[in-house]
């Protein structure tokens, strides 16, 4: 439609360093800190991480590329990129479909932002001051089933998401980013160190580094798969929004493993610091999406300086949410913006209402309405599953078969190689991965956890 008019006026992400910050603020989050050690715990640690890794690498690296070359090369939002390539309408349904995905964790994960709200306020009030694992659990179920608190920390945090977005993504986040990423980068590892001197960390080290490959169940490996693209915020768009904001003269592919790089090792460290502290308190790791909330306060009780420590790691994992709920608000929002012709302000009041309605859901779904199952499961839970161990590699795959083989040749190959004019091997590597290995994967992982084959 305007995609022209669009495309001129469009902001330009400022420096390398900004345009990494900002991409890694995407990836690194609550998926990284809270989603992740506890998919690890549910799914029996060893294993379930190993097969992360190499989805991230095999699978994850080559789609953060398609979205990348497909976003810089249209510079256009999710759907207006597809209708760029193709005028198919299953294309465009794909491209809506990431959308309304993109609504939908924007909504569950806003209410856990929303717990780490609450964590910030209790640890700055004195309220994280108590002893045993029981009482920390006891508090994070008392808190989580409330019928107000948790929805109106959602609704803060949603207000501060829109507070940023309205004045548009280039001015705020690239600053915020930069000094963020980083910062949460020291800290982590300070937490790493304080957990391995516990008692528990040789065991919580065999658990994470010792697959045991009997628990390798197709359940397990699509979780993994699922936690994947969740962490690399890929599959319905999101790095793609981001890339119209690219310079021509970065190169995706290393961007693309730097980012991928960083966001592993912030998982790998966020294990790294919770585990020990769940086998010295004789927690389970398959307590679920209660986790982080139960096991980090008893760290902090137990850690040196501890009443210092907490603020601060809060603080920052919201900021780290923060960073991350822009970047998945933002494929909502250009959408609205570039094909449906409103403003800025219109589209983002128009997202955070979305958020907020099904947000509320979600955050009630621990409490008031956590009889209320679909499927067996909870209105969080629903979301959670269907958005990212289904919608986001199903987004992928499509992706991936989208660039490598509607997409001409040419305009793929001078995004990712500019005018070079011979094709160095990691190339043909990426090109290979991209039309072939991306695809298959995704499809088998699928036809596996259906029990197809
Ligand atoms: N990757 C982010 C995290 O780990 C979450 C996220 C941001 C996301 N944007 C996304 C997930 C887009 C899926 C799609 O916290």
């Amino acid at each position: 439609m305007n995609h022209n008019k669009n495309s001129k006026s469009r902001a330009v992400f400022g420096t390398r360093l900004g345009l990494i910050a900002t991409t890694v603020g995407s990836a690194v989050g609550l998926g990284n800190i809270w989603r992740f050690p506890f998919e690890a715990g549910v799914h029996g640690g060893g294993a379930f991480i190993l097969c992360y890794v190499i989805f991230i690498f095999l699978l994850g690296v080559p789609v953060i590329c398609c979205e990348f070359v497909l976003g810089r090369n249209s510079r256009s939002n999710y759907f207006g990129a597809v209708k760029h390539y193709s005028s198919n309408g299953y294309w465009k349904a794909g491209a809506i479909a990431g959308i309304i995905a993109s609504l939908m964790i924007l909504s569950f994960y806003s209410v856990v932002a929303g717990w780490t709200l609450e964590y910030l306020f209790q640890s700055l009030t004195g309220g994280l001051s108590l002893q045993s694992a029981e009482q920390f659990h006891e508090r994070f179920t008392a808190f989580s089933t409330d019928a107000l608190r948790p929805v109106l920390w959602t609704a803060l945090f949603l207000l501060a998401n829109f507070g940023i977005l309205i004045r548009g993504v280039t001015k705020g986040i690239e600053k915020i980013s930069n000094i963020m990423m980083p910062m949460l980068f020291v800290i982590l590892i300070a937490f790493c160190i304080n957990s391995l001197s516990l008692p528990g960390a040789r065991h919580a080290m065999d658990f994470l580094f010792q697959p045991d490959f009997s628990a390798l169940t197709p359940s397990v490996v699509l979780g993994a798969l699922g936690q994947a693209f969740f962490s690399l915020s890929l599959g319905l768009g999101c790095l793609l929004t981001y890339a119209s904001y690219f310079r021509k003269d970065v190169s995706l592919a290393r961007n693309a493993v730097t980012v991928a790089s960083l966001d592993t090792i912030v998982a790998i460290l966020a294990g790294i610091m919770i585990f020990p502290a769940v086998f010295t308190f004789g927690m389970s790791p398959a307590a679920g999406p209660a986790l982080v909330f139960e096991v980090l306060p008893s760290i902090f009780t137990r850690m040196e300086g501890g009443a210092l420590w907490a603020p601060l790691f809060f603080a920052l994992l919201v900021l780290a949410s923060l960073t991350s709920t822009i970047s998945m608000s933002e494929i909502s929002i250009t959408y609205f913006m570039e094909e449906r012709g409103m403003t800025r302000r219109r589209a983002t009041i128009l997202n955070t209402l979305i958020a907020l309605v099904f947000g509320t859901l979600c955050a009630l779904s621990f409490g008031p309405l956590s009889n209320l199952k679909i499927f067996g499961l909870t209105i969080f839970e629903l979301f959670d599953y269907t958005s990212s161990n289904i919608l986001l590699p199903l987004g992928g795959m499509l992706i991936a078969i989208f660039t490598g083989w509607y997409v001409d040749r040419r305009t793929v190959r001078t995004e990712l190689l500019g005018e070079r004019a011979d094709t160095p091997v990691w190339y043909r590597v990426l090109i290979f991965l991209i039309r072939f290995i991306a695809p298959a994967g995704i499809l088998l992982v699928f036809l596996s956890a259906l029990g197809l084959i």
